[in-house]
C-alpha cells in the first residue's frame, strides 16, 4: 500500500518536474532572438552600408518597402555563412525600360531583389572557382533563379540569361559581408521568361499598387535622403519596440505559469 502510494506520488512529481522543465526550455527560444543590447563584433548594418554607398537609393528602398531588407541583414548577422550581395546603381534602376518592374507582384518583386543576394561569403577571389560551379543558387531559390558567373581576365561577370553584366566596383568585401556594385538590375528568368500574364494586368489589386507604386516615387526622395533615412529610423523604432512588447507579454506569461 505504501509503496503503491509513493510510487504515484513520485511519478506526479515527475510529471510535475517535467511539465515546469518543458516550459523552462519551451520560453527561452521565443527570448534569445530579441537580446538587442548585446552588439555582435562583426555586426554589419546593411541599411547604414547602403544609405552612405552607391548611390543605391532605388535599391534601398526596394528592399525596405518589401521588408527583404531583413531577411538580408539576417544573413548578414549569421556569421558561419554571410552574405554576397550584387547592388545596382540607382542609375541601373532608371535605365531599365524594356520589362519593367512597376508590374511586378510583390513577391516577384521580393524574388527579384532575393536573386541579388548569395546565401554565402565570397570574396571576389573566390569567383574563380564559382565560375567552375555555375549556376550557383541565389536566396531566391535554385533553377530559374539561379547566377552564372564567368572570370574574364580577372573581372567577374554575372549572367541571368535575362542580362549580362559585371561587378564593377567592391564595396565591402570583410568576412560575413561581401557588398559589390552591378552596372545593371538582374532580371531572373523565373519572372520575365515566359510567364508574365497579361490578362492580370489590367487589375492589379489595391495591395500590390503601393508597394510597386512606393519606389517609384523615390524620384521626390532622392532629393532629400534626410527625410528617407528618418522615416526608415522611426519604422526600425516601432518595429522593435512591437518585439519589446512582445517580449514583455512573454516573460509576463511565463511568470503567470509559475505563479
Ligand atoms: C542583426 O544583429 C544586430 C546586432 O546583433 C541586431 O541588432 C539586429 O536586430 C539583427 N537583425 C536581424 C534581422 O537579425
Ligand atoms: C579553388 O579551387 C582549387 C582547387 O579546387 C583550390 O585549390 C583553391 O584553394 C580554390 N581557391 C579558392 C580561392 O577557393
Ligand atoms: C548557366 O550555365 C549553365 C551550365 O554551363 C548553362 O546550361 C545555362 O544555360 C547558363 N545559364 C545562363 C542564364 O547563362
Ligand atoms: C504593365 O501594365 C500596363 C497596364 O497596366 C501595360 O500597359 C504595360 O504594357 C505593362 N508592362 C509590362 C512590361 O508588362
Ligand atoms: C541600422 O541603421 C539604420 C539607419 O541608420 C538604423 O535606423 C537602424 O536602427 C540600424 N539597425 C540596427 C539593428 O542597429
Amino acid at each position: 500500500m505504501a509503496s503503491k502510494f509513493v510510487f504515484i506520488a513520485s511519478s506526479m512529481l515527475l510529471l510535475l518536474c517535467s511539465s515546469s522543465m518543458a516550459q523552462k526550455t519551451a520560453s527561452p527560444p521565443s527570448l534569445s532572438p530579441t537580446p538587442a543590447p548585446a552588439p555582435a563584433p562583426d555586426y554589419v548594418n546593411l541599411t547604414d552600408l547602403l544609405s552612405v554607398a552607391g548611390p543605391f537609393h532605388t535599391f534601398l528602398d526596394y528592399l525596405v518597402s518589401t521588408k527583404v531588407i531583413e531577411t538580408l541583414q539576417n544573413q548578414a548577422n549569421n556569421t558561419e555563412e554571410g552574405v554576397t550581395i550584387f547592388v545596382p546603381k540607382d542609375s541601373a534602376f532608371s535605365s531599365l525600360k524594356k520589362p519593367s518592374l512597376k508590374n511586378l507582384t510583390n513577391d516577384q518583386l521580393k524574388s527579384l531583389l532575393l536573386f541579388h543576394a548569395l546565401p554565402h561569403y565570397y570574396s571576389l577571389a573566390e569567383f574563380t572557382n564559382l565560375s567552375q560551379s555555375s549556376p550557383v543558387n541565389t536566396l531566391a531559390g535554385g533553377g530559374q533563379y539561379a547566377l552564372n558567373f564567368t572570370d574574364v581576365s580577372g573581372t567577374v561577370h554575372i549572367s541571368s540569361g535575362w542580362t549580362n553584366t559585371k561587378v564593377s566596383s567592391s564595396v565591402h568585401s570583410t568576412d560575413p559581408v561581401a557588398l559589390y556594385q552591378v552596372d545593371k538590375v538582374l532580371l531572373p528568368e523565373a519572372i520575365f521568361g515566359t510567364d508574365i500574364p497579361p490578362a492580370e494586368a489590367p487589375a492589379p489589386t489595391p495591395e500590390i499598387a503601393p508597394a510597386a507604386d512606393s519606389p517609384a516615387a523615390d524620384k521626390t526622395q532622392a532629393k532629400s535622403p534626410t527625410s528617407s533615412s528618418s522615416q526608415k529610423s522611426a519604422s526600425y523604432r516601432v518595429t522593435s519596440w512591437g518585439v519589446l512588447s512582445q517580449m514583455v507579454l512573454a516573460v509576463s506569461g511565463g511568470l503567470a505559469m509559475f505563479l
